[in-house]
């Protein structure tokens, strides 16, 4: 099928006009994820002829300027065949650039007047594309400067905080200038089609749902693997650590979705009130039971799918440092429909290969009928894949086809999205982005659930400081510590291997 047929113009309702104010316009966020994201929109027939992209930061540019910067942006994170150039004529022509000083006064005048110059009550958004210790900062100026209409969202993007009482001061200061219902608070796993497809199947079948609970599932996996290492984040990742930048977020986000009971509707609230009851449910971990619950580790050189590779130290360019790079735990959840259903995670950098997937491992067959002979009878899986290849497979014994007898054997009935639909993957800030046009805070956090994840992960930081548990070493390219493999193998189990 031709590329142009992947696009889903069928499928995409256009949104109401709007304004985009990307603070941080110029930085990396901007050009890798958010400028090629809104062209995509475009291109998929989806932005008003209305709508306006407005880069801000210090530096001077012009107009002009920002579009050359766009181009570049497009052709380097754009995928060739989705690149028509009457699109990306029509999208830089949709973007302007001011420059803005976040902290002091000049610009915002300007800003102001280039807002306020459209018809009243537009749709604006002010994505907070810079360095969270300015969030505060810039939500205040945006009401001190009369920027804050009744139509005014406010993106925010992790590290929201870097523990309970700071993740608390974020949310206090900017509830002073906006409410709740204007803030988007962006995990992009929750924009990932897979994590949406969670949803489809536990609430638009049958099936799982009567099945979804410690009666019938033996234990969840959420695997979240990087082969990348530390890239150029020196700076922020030694302060965060992999509890810090994946767990608190991401892995919880995802194990919150896996859980929750189901929503009394399909909207923001009601998903939202449901995923903050699993999460304040969760199992304390703290000294008494950290050593046993929870493994760091930090890589060392080795192999990456690209080739040989430094360790963390050497990418750090220090001597010493115990951030953990890799982190697995083994979590509970204090309900009826959970209690004994462990739930183990991991997610690291420098693994064997980029993967993330959920994988639920239902009970065994309580007697089997069949002897020795038809062969081994394994446990039902479902794999929900988030990356790379997503899609889902529901792992099941069916009969080995053909004559010579009976014969048991383990397939996967198979549903890889892009080749099933023939669609292409957006990427989740595709989906985000839109999203906070039209309003919908579905797939964003909301502040009770930050501070509930913080709530769980701050004893863990602490304990492991208490106990002194230092991370265990791995070899760049392997699945991590030798305590990961233990803390799943001690309970007669293992980790599921990422195809
Ligand atoms: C970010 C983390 O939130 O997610 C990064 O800060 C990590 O450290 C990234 O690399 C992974 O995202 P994705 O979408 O590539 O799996």
């Amino acid at each position: 099928m031709r590329n142009q047929d992947k696009r889903m113009n069928s499928q995409s309702l256009a949104v109401d006009p709007f304004d985009y104010v990307l603070f941080g316009g110029g930085g990396d966020l901007a050009e890798r994820k958010l400028l090629p994201a809104l062209y995509h929109r475009d291109r998929d027939g989806q932005l008003p002829a209305e709508a306006r992209v407005i880069g801000v930061s210090r530096t001077a540019r012009t107009d002009e300027d920002y579009r050359a910067f766009a181009q570049e942006a497009l052709k380097a994170h754009v995928a060739v065949g989705d690149l028509d150039s009457d699109v990306v004529a029509r999208f830089v022509s949709r973007l302007h650039y001011l420059s803005v000083d976040a902290l002091g006064e000049s610009g915002w005048d300007e800003l102001k007047a280039f807002l306020d110059g459209v018809e009243p009550g537009r749709i604006r958004a002010f994505y907070l594309a810079v360095s969270p210790t300015i969030f505060g900062d810039i939500a205040a100026k945006l009401a001190a400067k009369g920027l804050v209409t009744e139509q005014t969202r406010l993106v925010i993007e992790k590290p929201l905080g870097r523990d309970l009482a700071s993740a608390k001061a974020l949310n206090d200061a900017i509830a002073t200038h906006f409410r709740e219902d204007q803030v988007f608070r962006i995990d992009h796993y929750l924009g990932k089609e897979t994590v949406q497809n969670l949803m489809a199947l536990r609430f638009a079948n049958v099936l799982y749902e009567p099945v979804w609970n410690s009666n019938f599932i033996d234990h969840v996996q959420i695997t979240v693997a990087e082969s990348v290492g530390l890239e150029s984040r020196a700076g922020y990742y030694d302060k965060a650590g992999a509890l810090r930048d994946m767990v608190q977020n991401h892995l919880l986000q995802l194990l919150a979705l896996v859980a929750l009971e189901p929503p009394a509707a399909f909207e923001a609230n009601a998903i939202r009130d449901e995923k903050l009851k699993v999460l304040r449910a969760l199992k304390p971990i703290d000294e008494r039971n950290v050593g046993h619950l929870t493994v760091r580790g930090q890589y060392s050189a080795g192999a990456s799918p690209d080739g040989a590779v430094k360790g963390y130290l050497d990418d750090l360019g220090e001597a010493q440092s115990d951030t953990e790079t890799f982190v697995a735990i083994k979590a509970e959840i204090n309900t009826w429909r959970w209690a004994g259903v462990p739930f183990y995670l991991r997610t690291g950098k420098r693994l064997t290969k980029r993967a993330s997937e959920i994988v639920v491992t239902f009970r065994p067959i309580p007697y089997s009928i069949f002897d020795d002979s038809t062969g081994h009878i394994a446990q039902n899986r479902l794999v929900l894949r988030l990356q790379p290849g997503e899609g889902v497979k529901q792992w099941l014994m069916i009969k080995n086809p053909g004559p010579g007898g009976m014969r048991l054997r383990y397939v996967p009935l198979d549903m890889t999205f892009a080749e099933a639909f023939n669609v292409r993957h957006p990427d989740a800030y595709e989906r985000l982005l839109l999203d906070v046009i039209r309003g919908n805070q579905s797939l964003f956090m909301r502040r009770d659930e930050v501070e509930a994840a913080w709530e769980w992960v701050d004893p863990i930081l602490q304990s492991w400081g208490e106990i002194d548990l230092k991370p265990q070493g791995y070899t760049s390219g392997t699945w991590g510590p030798s305590g990961s493999i233990a803390l799943i193998e001690r309970d007669g189990r293992t980790w599921h291997e990422p195809d």
